[in-house]
């Protein structure tokens, strides 16, 4: 089978990213333990979704992906925090991420907390010191401001507190689109938005770009949703059912499996038209990366 464009360009970005992934690492002056734990869930593997998604934005704008590197280094860090909390005992409790035993069950749990305190501070040490001729103060104050907003309250961790508040109850779909929205949309939000900020995207651009994050967000955890009912632990690395044995609402348990298939098709298609509004944009990346996710099978 031929490497088509779309393939070869995910490759390069991702071992691109990778390699200055694994030495920003190198530079960190800590504890043996708690370096270690912290390398052993950012190299654990995983899609790089959201490096991705910045790099494709960033090429849509016609910048050169590189740019954002730093960023995405940055960004991948909360990402990989948030699993490593979000698998904690007292959170989702689960034994398997990127196919590996989860941090905790390997460092303990304190460890694991503070590997992801650490990894969560050190993401915005690396956005503070990024220093970059096409990147302006002005442009990475607001990198910081957008980055505070979708990880903290308004974002991931709100997310995260309702959905936590949810186990054991029946919400409506409203809920839990508030829920998918924050907890796993605004990162992924801010990983486009971020392209969009560098490459000097007008107000109007930007806001088609949280209109197409918004729908492409929903998609992609309601195939997550789909995944922890239809996947094999082999596939996406991680248990199978976890939702179900915490009593989470999800899209199938609200919408049926069939319901939630059709949600993830009405989101993907709408999230191509956000794009398709976008004056001088080559879309080209990011709408294969809707059809990635929409088939995903991890
Ligand atoms: C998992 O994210 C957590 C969710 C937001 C659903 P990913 O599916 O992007 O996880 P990795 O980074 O590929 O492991
Ligand atoms: C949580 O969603 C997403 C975050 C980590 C913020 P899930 O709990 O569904 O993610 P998985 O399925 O464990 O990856
Ligand atoms: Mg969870
Ligand atoms: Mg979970
Ligand atoms: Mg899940």
């Amino acid at each position: 089978m031929s490497v088509t464009r779309f393939q070869e360009f995910l490759s390069i970005q991702k071992n691109q990213f990778e390699e200055t992934l694994y030495a920003s690492l190198e530079k960190i002056s800590a504890p043996k333990s708690l370096v270690e734990a912290m390398n052993y869930s950012l190299q654990a593997g995983g899609k790089r979704l959201r490096p991705l998604l910045l790099f494709a934005t960033l090429n849509g704008f016609h910048k050169d992906p590189k740019w954002g590197l730093p960023i995405a280094v940055s960004l991948e860090m909360v990402h990989t925090y948030s699993l490593i909390h979000d698998d904690l005992p007292s959170m989702d409790d689960d034994d398997l991420r990127r196919g590996k035993p989860t941090n905790h069950k390997v460092f303990g749990e304190a460890h694991a907390i503070l590997a992801g305190d650490a990894l969560l501070t050190y993401s915005f040490q690396v956005l503070a010191e990024l220093n970059h001729e096409e990147i302006s103060p002005e442009k990475k104050m607001r990198l910081i401001l957008e980055l505070s907003r979708a990880a903290g309250p308004e974002g991931m961790v709100g997310g995260q507190v309702a959905d936590l508040e949810g186990e054991r109850k029946s919400l409506s779909l409203r809920e839990l689109e508030y829920i998918h929205e924050r907890k796993t949309g605004k990162l992924l939000e801010y990983s486009i938005i971020a392209g969009g900020i560098v490459a000097d995207a007008s107000e109007e651009q930007i806001q088609h770009l949280r209109s197409f994050a918004f729908h492409l967000g929903l998609a992609f955890q309601i195939r997550d949703d789909i995944l922890d009912i239809e996947g094999t632990v082999e596939e996406i690395g991680k248990p199978i059912g976890s939702d179900e044995h915490n009593q989470k609402s999800t899209y199938p348990s609200v919408l049926t499996l069939e319901g939630a298939k059709e949600k993830l098709t009405q989101h993907i298609h709408q999230a191509k038209y956000a794009l398709s509004q976008i004056p001088d944009m080559d879309s080209f990346y990011l709408e294969e990366i809707c059809n990635l996710i929409a088939d995903r099978k991890n």
